[in-house]
Formats: C-alpha cells, structure tokens, sequence
C-alpha cells in the first residue's frame, strides 16, 4: 500500500508563528499544506484569506491544496491559482455549474477537486467524476475544524474508493483524522488525509514523520 499524503490543514496551525509552523510541516514531509477559505455564508464561519496566502508562499514551494468553502466559486478561481493553488477543491452544493467550475480549474493548469458534505451523495457528482482529479469527502459538516467524525460517511467512502480506479483521482479525507482513521481509512482506497486538530495537538512533525514511517 502506498504512503499516506498528508496535507496539515492550515487553519489549525498557530498563525501568531506561522513562519515556524510552515517550516516545520514541511520538514516532517507534509505532501500538501490545506488551506481552507470559508465566506461566512456557504458555511458559517471566515478564514483563510489572501495574506495568509502570501505569506505562506514566501517560506515555501509545497503545493497549497484549497478548498474552498465558498458559493459561486467559479467566481474565484483565477484569483486562487494566482496565489499559487495547485489543487482547488469545490463543492457541488455551492455552484450551479460544477462542469464549467472544474473544467475551468483544469484549463488554468491547477488540479480539480471536488468536496462532497457529509450529506451529499456520489449520485449528485457521479456524472462530473471523469473532470476531477481529486475528490474531498467531508467526514464533518464542513466550517469548523475540532468536530465528530460523522461515521454514516464511511459507506460513502468506500464506493468512492471503488469508483476512484476507474477514474483515476486522488480520494482524500477532510474531518477529525487521526493516524487511527488512516489505518482504517486507507485499505478502502483513501490516499491523502487532511488532519487539523489531532496533529497540532502536540508537535505535528512527529505525527507526520510517525505515520510516513507506518507505511514506507
Ligand atoms: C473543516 C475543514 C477542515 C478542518 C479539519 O471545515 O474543512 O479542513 O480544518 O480539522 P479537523 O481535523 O480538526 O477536523
Ligand atoms: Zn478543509
């Protein structure tokens, strides 16, 4: 089985030392930083803006994987890519028109993603999964870093890992993964696993270097 690609999500790392946090994730092998951008309207909370961005881009070349939490996404992509997204990551509940929004990722050379709540089913983006190179399966109600895995959306996972063999995408996990959740996670097809609050929780490199090694 392949190594887990871990993306530390951002908006639980200390922002008063984000010069250090940074450096330190990607020292311990991060694969990708998760940055997550929230409107306060598609769900109910704000963050991660432009100078955040920026300001992670001066300390390091690692793909910034977002996810953006955001009605009318479509609006925003080129703004994103510009400030050096390389996965963007959607959600269907959010936009009228997924095909053109992920279609449009591609064409701006990044890679398209699309995010499913915990309530939406693989039927609703069935038709749109040849478009995607990364799927997110949200395992919480998305806003808020720090809650419940929501065990109902394991099932959904697993056709996910199914149906991700024919297609090709990445799956990856976003919502209270822990290194016990990889470990269960991953022989369904997962491959890469967002993780905020169970990595920062104490020194995140260790986490990160521990489960690189479970796996190399
Ligand atoms: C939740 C976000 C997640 C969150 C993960 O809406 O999409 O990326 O930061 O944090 P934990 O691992 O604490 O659920
Ligand atoms: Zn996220």
């Amino acid at each position: 089985m392949s190594i887990p690609k871990i993306h530390p999500s951002i908006l639980c790392a200390d922002h008063g030392n984000i010069e250090n946090e940074i450096k330190r994730l990607v020292n311990a092998g991060a694969d990708y930083l998760h940055m997550d951008v929230m409107d306060g309207d598609f769900v109910p909370n704000f963050g991660l803006g432009a100078e955040m961005f920026a300001h992670i881009k001066k300390y390091t070349d690692i793909p910034l994987d977002v996810h953006l939490m955001i009605r009318n996404p479509a609006h925003h992509i080129r703004f994103f890519r510009e400030l050096g997204a390389e996965i963007i990551t959607v959600h269907p509940e959010a936009d009228t028109h997924i095909a053109g929004t992920l279609a449009l990722i591609r064409e701006l050379g990044a890679i398209p993603g699309i995010a499913l709540n915990p309530g939406t089913s693989v039927e609703m983006i069935k038709e749109v999964l040849p478009l995607c190179g990364h799927v997110l399966a949200m395992t919480v109600n998305p806003g808020f870093a720090g809650q419940e895995f929501l065990e109902f959306t394991v099932g959904k996972i697993e056709i996910l890992g199914q149906l991700s063999k024919k297609f090709g995408y990445s799956l990856c996990v976003d919502g209270n993964i822990n290194p016990e959740r990889i470990r269960r996670l991953q022989p369904m097809g997962v491959t890469n696993f967002v993780i905020g609050t169970a990595l920062f929780r104490q020194d995140p490199a260790v986490m990160i270097r521990k489960i690189k090694e479970e796996y190399a």
